[in-house]
């Protein structure tokens, strides 16, 4: 059974049901360091339902955008997370350097990662379509969401590489995009991110830390499955 469409699915806690527990794989690292390629690669690999957790930031953030809000202003940006639904931002561009942007600053609001928390730990502890385990990327996966992941990464890759992959993933649609914008971007919420004392950015104690600059992503993903592999023979044990 295929993994029903992002979209479709609400922000509650997802249905429970009576299963062992799932393998979760957890994937954090600075924006554009090819965590969100990585994530989706495992999760086809072995089957596992992927959640992109800064869509869920990206498309608060976009809402607000699109009504005209301030994404500082705290009462707005709860709101907007407390109501979100993935079903509201279907089909629409959340990639954009704007959003991305604006994402950062809705994300250090401890009241928007209160109202997005349950949701991510749903996901994770019961996979929709009936899968035995789940990926997510994000920022605090492996340090709040899911500090008891099977598995845990740290993905990283020099800013000049971060900026390039990201202007290549935008520039079509960006005509004029300049790469040193996209890396000034990328620094900027970088440090917004680390630096937020709500969930910041931080390597967990247990990941393992992934280092993308010189890998392409077929040797990146054979890293990552050394090391999922060797986890998942450790369970079968
Ligand atoms: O794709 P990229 O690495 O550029 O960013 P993203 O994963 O789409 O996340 C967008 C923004 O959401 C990040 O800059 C963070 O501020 C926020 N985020 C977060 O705080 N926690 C997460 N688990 C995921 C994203």
């Amino acid at each position: 059974m295929k993994t029903p469409p992002l979209a479709s699915l609400r922000l509650q806690p997802l249905r429970r049901r009576a299963m062992a527990k799932s393998i979760v794989i957890a994937l954090d690292g600075p924006a554009a360091s090819g965590k969100g390629t990585l994530a989706q690669l495992i999760a086809d690999h072995y089957g596992f339902a992927y959640l992109d957790t800064g869509s869920l930031y990206r498309g608060v953030a976009y809402l607000l955008l699109r009504e005209g809000e301030d994404p500082k202003d705290r009462l707005a940006a709860e709101r907007a997370a407390r109501d979100f639904s993935l079903d509201k931002i279907a089909g629409a561009d959340i990639r954009s350097r704007e959003v991305g942007a604006a994402a950062s600053v809705v994300a250090a609001q401890p009241a928007v990662r209160d109202a997005l928390l349950d949701f991510q730990r749903g996901f994770a502890n019961r996979p929709p379509g009936e899968k035995k385990g789940a990926v997510l990327d994000g920022r605090d996966i492996g340090t709040v969401v899911c500090p008891h992941a099977s598995v845990k990464f740290f993905v990283i890759a020099s800013p000049e590489i971060r900026a390039r992959r990201r202007f290549l993933e935008l520039k079509d649609a960006k005509p004029g995009l300049k790469e040193a914008d996209v890396l000034a971007d990328l620094m900027e919420r970088d440090a917004r991110d680390a630096g937020r004392t709500d969930a910041p950015m931080l390597q967990a104690k247990d990941a393992e830390l992934l280092d993308t600059t010189h890998l392409t992503i077929e040797a990146a993903f054979a890293a990552a499955r050394r090391v999922i592999d060797g986890v998942l023979r450790r369970c079968e044990d």
